[in-house]
């Protein structure tokens, strides 16, 4: 009878630490999935935005695409390739380019996410092209992804989409560095010798699995759960044991004391 407390309180704190784990896990998966990014907006109805646009255009683009951007013999015509050519581009910072006779390189971006909004727009306003995709990867099939995956995109990029070389000295990048955002950009618009996935080669279903399973291929072993800054599986097994094994043994120094408090002289087992 006496030792029932102590029994009852180590159930409760069992309980509390059982609801600690869970509520950590579901935060730290709800924080690996969630964010996919997609900040454009509408920024191309915004005539503002546009003009503004117009102006970084000007002086940071007009010597190879052409004043009017109707495209010169180093650089392709703008209208019709929409914004997600324009924001893919610039968020990749492969423009502004720094020599039209080489594949442009994936660098950090020349602009701000403010500036590179307003030129966005300005492209967009020229007229036709694809939007900025509407990316919601965490509701893809991570499956069906892996083996539109395996069909499409491995030729070139590899199995672990490390990339590769193709041939004209051309390559095929890791994707590993691109935003969800950048890589549905890129199925959209084929940058470069990359070809074009448009809505009838693939639904957007069919692209938000495939982003998931590029998303899958930069980290494959991370489980899910809390990732504790993806530090790798035996770490935070380490870190699990560590925590587990000092919360008992705060438990036991707690109860040794109690429990002896409450019966000086009683054997270990009674009844
Ligand atoms: C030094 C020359 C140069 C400058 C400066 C430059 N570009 Fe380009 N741009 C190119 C070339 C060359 C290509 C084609 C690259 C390819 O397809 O391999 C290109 C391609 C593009 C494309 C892709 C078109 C498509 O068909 O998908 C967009 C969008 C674009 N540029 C926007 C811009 C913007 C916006 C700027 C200014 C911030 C800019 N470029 C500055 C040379 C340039
Ligand atoms: C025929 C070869 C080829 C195929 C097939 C292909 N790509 Fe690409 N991809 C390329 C090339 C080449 C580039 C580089 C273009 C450039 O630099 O302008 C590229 C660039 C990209 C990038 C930009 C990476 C970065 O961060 O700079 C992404 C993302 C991408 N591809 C995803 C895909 C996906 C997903 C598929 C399958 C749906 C796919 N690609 C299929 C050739 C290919």
């Amino acid at each position: 009878m006496r030792r029932k407390p102590v029994a009852v309180t180590l159930v409760g704190l069992m309980v509390l630490a059982t609801c600690l784990a869970v509520g950590f896990v579901s935060i730290g998966g709800a924080g690996a999935g969630g964010g996919d990014g997609n900040s454009a907006g509408d920024a191309d109805s915004d005539p503002d935005a546009v003009r503004r646009g117009r102006e970084l255009y000007l002086t940071g683009c007009s010597s190879c695409h052409g004043t009017a951007a109707r495209g010169t013999d180093i650089a392709p015509d703008l209208h019709g390739v929409g914004a997600a050519a324009a924001d893919f581009q610039l968020s990749t910072g492969r423009m502004p380019d720094t020599d039209p006779d080489r594949q442009p390189e994936p660098k950090p971006p020349a602009y701000t996410r403010a500036e590179i909004d307003d030129l966005v727009a300005y492209v967009a306003s020229l007229g036709g092209g694809p939007p900025i995709p509407d990316v919601d990867h965490p509701r893809g099939d991570l499956q069906a992804g892996g083996v539109l995956y395996r069909q499409v995109c491995q030729a070139c990029h590899s199995a672990a989409g490390n990339g590769g070389a193709l041939s004209l000295g051309n390559d095929a990048p890791t994707l590993h560095g691109a935003t969800p955002v950048e890589v549905a950009e890129a199925i959209r618009t084929g940058p470069s010798n990359m070809p074009v996935f448009g809505p009838d080669t693939l639904t957007n279903r069919q692209v938000n699995s495939i982003v998931r399973y590029v998303d899958y291929l930069r980290d494959p072993d991370n489980p899910g759960g809390a990732p504790l800054g993806l530090v790798g599986p035996i770490t935070e097994g380490l870190v699990a044991i560590v925590l587990g094994l000092g919360f008992l043994m705060l438990v036991t120094r707690w109860i040794e004391p109690r429990s002896m408090r409450d019966e000086p002289q009683g054997p270990l087992i009674h009844e």
